[in-house]
């Protein structure tokens, strides 16, 4: 296990590029199984996460090529329709893949995934969704198997706006017979990007970032090359390091509308935002004032930014108010926080957060990829140093992070 070594009372100021959007970058990934060609995808994120959907794509039978941020995969030779079940259970976002598998191959066998640390994150959405395509699932032995002759197209109402299981269905429609109309869908950013690939595939889908999405199923997709958005969590994570010590950053490589519910949040704590082409600069004041938040389905707050933004808030002026509606365990940081001083109590699902002066950097423990990125932003601001064990966790989502923030002369050293 690897630790962080943070030194605090830091002062970001700085210029910082934003990497590949971690979310996008994963169904698109697995969406290269659908054509059996060579498809090239830049800005990538080279983070766990992405590896991790790479080895179980390379385990099916594809062939990957990693040059820095460009990915080269060629799924001609899958020759597997059972995903791992160990790099499964490492990698809860593969049941992506399913959906690819069941298009290309109309069967897929998969594990079911195991709980998760931030919930219990079931998959019946993706399941019911399937079913209603006419494919036929089996739960009874220790695999779910689901096969089909073929893909019926169908209209289908998710009960709640999943973003994996909007995809998933997207990706097993795609090559269907016919036109599939998916009601009451996620609408982030990144189910865009993937509809972006996908038509330059030769897909035709619209109206991803609507609550409807319509797919008119085609015979074949061609090879494309695809780049792939910029990440939003990582663009607000940056944002918060710089707010959170009253400093001021400059980051580019963004897209700034997919990040306006954590911009207005931000400048609603007290922080000046200026936003140009590709390109956010915020202003930070030497004490922020406190917010509430609500995180909520896109275009809402995202629950991704919950702790992260929770941690940048234990310092402000005043009394702020976080209630998490997505995920029901995602104030696992909160213990660790009020160890260095913080004021926070949770009730339900939300979080109480009475503004301190001074934090103190002490040892603490990550248990989930937000959370561990909201114990560095507590460590940022807090006197002294502070190490963070289990920062594996940081690493499935956050691409060169040690170097990102040396750049901003913060000290940061990861260990092991
Ligand atoms: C994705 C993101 C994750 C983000 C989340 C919500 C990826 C790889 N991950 O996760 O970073 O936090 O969206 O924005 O893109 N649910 C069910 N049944 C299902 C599916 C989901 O009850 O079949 C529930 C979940 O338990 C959760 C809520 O719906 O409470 C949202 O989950 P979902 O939108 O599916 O999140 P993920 O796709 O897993």
């Amino acid at each position: 296990m690897s630790k962080y070594i943070i030194k605090g009372d830091a002062k970001i100021n700085g210029e910082v590029d934003i990497s590949g959007s971690k979310n996008s970058a994963l169904p698109i990934i697995a969406a290269c199984i659908l054509n059996g060609g060579v498809n090239t995808l830049y800005n990538v994120p080279n983070i766990r996460d992405t590896n991790g959907m790479l080895e179980i794509l390379t385990d099916l039978g594809c062939k990957v090529i990693k040059k820095k941020n460009k990915v080269i995969i060629d799924s001609s030779g899958v020759n597997k329709i059972q995903i791992n079940e160990k790099l499964m259970r490492e990698m809860r976002s593969s049941v992506i893949i399913v959906g690819a598998l069941l298009a290309r191959f109309r069967k897929a066998i998969f594990s079911y995934p195991g709980g998760c640390e931030i919930g219990a994150r079931p998959i019946d959405l993706h399941i019911n969704g399937f079913k209603k395509l006419g494919i036929n699932i089996d739960e009874n032995t220790r695999y779910i198997v689901c096969k089909c002759d073929k893909i019926i197209p169908a209209e289908i109402q998710l009960d709640f706006p999943s973003v994996g299981a909007t995809e998933n269905l997207m990706l097993a429609s795609v090559l269907s017979d016919g036109e599939t109309i998916l009601r009451n869908v996620a609408m982030e950013p990144e189910i865009e990007d993937l509809q972006n690939f996908l038509n330059r595939m030769g897909a035709k889908i619209s109206g991803a970032g609507s609550n409807i999405i319509r797919i008119k199923g085609v015979k074949n997709l061609r090879e494309v090359s695809y780049n792939i958005m910029p990440d939003r969590i990582e663009t607000g994570t940056f944002l918060c390091f710089a707010a959170t010590t009253g400093g001021k950053i400059e980051l580019n490589n963004v897209k700034d509308e997919i990040v306006l519910p954590i911009l207005a949040k931000l400048e609603e704590a007290g922080c000046k935002i200026y936003r140009e082409h590709n390109k956010i600069i915020l202003d930070a004041p030497k004490r922020l004032k406190a917010v509430n938040i609500q995180t909520l389905p896109y275009p809402g707050f995202p629950t991704d930014m919950q702790s992260i933004f929770l941690a940048t808030l234990i310092t402000a002026k005043g009394t702020s108010i976080i209630t998490e509606n997505i995920f029901e365990n995602r104030f696992k940081c909160v213990p660790e926080l009020v160890r260095m001083g913080a004021k926070i109590s949770v009730s339900g699902s939300s979080a109480i957060i009475k503004g301190v002066r001074k934090i103190n950097g002490t040892n603490l423990i990550a248990t989930d990829l937000r959370g561990g990125v909201a114990l560095i932003v507590a460590a940022l601001r807090a006197k002294g140093t502070t190490i963070i064990e289990n920062c594996e966790f940081v690493e499935r989502g956050y691409e060169k992070l040690e170097y990102k923030l040396k750049k901003l002369d913060i000290d940061f050293t990861k260990e092991g």
